[in-house]
């Protein structure tokens, strides 16, 4: 069995974790810097890098003391190496790197997106290679085809916003707050998802890829007008959101045949409607569906730690020089998708 220490800064989550081979996670910690983001309405890259900076050591030593364990015990240190902001990265990078050579430990610089996407594994042994896998977090929104630890097909991806982006622009248009998601979800259940007509952008596209950019600004003039209700706007809106989801899900069906399994991974898994949306979905096509448990989706250690253990059971490590990368897609292969504001 390894020991592998997790750590995650790549936003605006300082967290640390310790999991096992085993998939049994000894301890994990999450530090959140929303009250130091919040004045700004979003993440301040300066601020988070900052705050990591600070933070980072010490919640590191109080994961292992929630462990009982000390740096003797970790088998491989894996740190997220991007993408992302790339101050906070830096952080975490360079302390996986000090704690590697301090302690003769490999490291395994993890891609954050692969955190997102093995976490189902780590809540479910029996969740086998190849399955469909719906990233949608705030940063990235994409369909992939995984076929193995490093292996991922990019079958579809925004040509502007992410979603969990859209969930924060309509949160911020509705003056909930940051962060958003959860705050649309919570009003959205009070409101009545048939009373703004808000567009489902690409729908039935023959391209595969997904666009939000039209619906916030959708958003945007629902509220302007003061015709509607929030809670109304809020409902239509996560709605919508789930239709255009639902809609580019079957539009690869072809692509997935064989999957084991329909998963979602990334914050916006946290809500409970596209959950709902996207288990019937699975079962309309005759896919189980799985989803990690909420903690592991939005952003933590644990599921750096696991792809960590993934790699390393592989037999994989980096090299101490290995850079931060501000971008670093899952599929270098994938066509690039075509739109205003493609992101990678
Ligand atoms: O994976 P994550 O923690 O960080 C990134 O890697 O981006 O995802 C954060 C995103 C945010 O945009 C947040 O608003 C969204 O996930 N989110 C949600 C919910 N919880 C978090 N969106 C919709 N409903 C939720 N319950
Ligand atoms: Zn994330």
């Amino acid at each position: 069995m390894a020991l592998i220490l997790g750590i995650e800064s790549s936003c605006d989550e300082t967290a640390a974790a310790l999991v096992t081979s085993e998939r049994e996670i000894l301890a994990q910690r999450i530090a959140s810097q929303d009250d130091a983001h919040r004045p700004y309405g979003g993440v301040v890259p300066e601020i988070a890098a900052r705050a990591h900076a600070e933070r980072l050591a010490p919640l590191i030593q109080a994961t292992l003391a929630d462990a009982g364990r000390s740096l003797d015990d970790v088998d491989a240190i894996a740190a997220t190496a991007g993408p992302g902001l790339i101050g906070g990265v830096m952080v975490g990078l360079v302390t996986g790197k000090a704690l590697a050579m301090a302690g003769n430990k490999p490291l395994i610089a993890v891609n954050h997106l692969e955190g997102h996407a093995l976490s189902p594994r780590l809540a479910d042994p029996a969740l086998q290679f190849p399955y469909a896998l719906l990233l949608v977090s705030g940063g990235h929104c994409q369909i992939l085809r995984v076929e193995g630890v490093g292996q991922y097909r990019r079958l579809a991806t925004t040509i502007d916003d992410a979603l969990g982006e859209a969930f924060d622009k309509t949160a911020k248009i509705l003056g909930l707050g940051y962060p958003g998601g959860p705050k649309v979800e919570k009003l959205a259940a009070t409101g009545d998802a048939k009373a703004v007509r808000l567009p489902r952008p690409l729908l039935g596209s023959s391209e595969p890829h997904f666009s939000f950019a039209g619906l916030k600004s959708a958003v945007l003039r629902a509220k302007e007008s003061g015709d509607h209700r929030d809670q109304d706007i809020a409902a239509s809106f996560q709605e919508a959101a789930i239709d255009c989801v639902i809609d580019r899900l079957k539009h690869s069906l072809p692509e997935l045949e064989g999957a084991t399994a329909l998963v979602v991974a990334g914050g916006v898994a946290a809500n409970q409607a596209m959950r709902g949306a996207l288990e019937q979905f699975a079962e309309t096509n005759g896919m189980p569906f799985t989803a990690p448990p909420l903690q592991l989706c939005t952003d933590n250690a644990a599921m750096i730690a696991w792809a960590g253990a993934e790699r390393h059971a592989d037999g994989q490590s980096d090299p101490l020089d290995f850079t931060a990368r501000p971008r670093w897609p899952l599929d270098p292969n994938a066509e690039p998708a075509r739109g205003a504001g493609v992101k990678a």
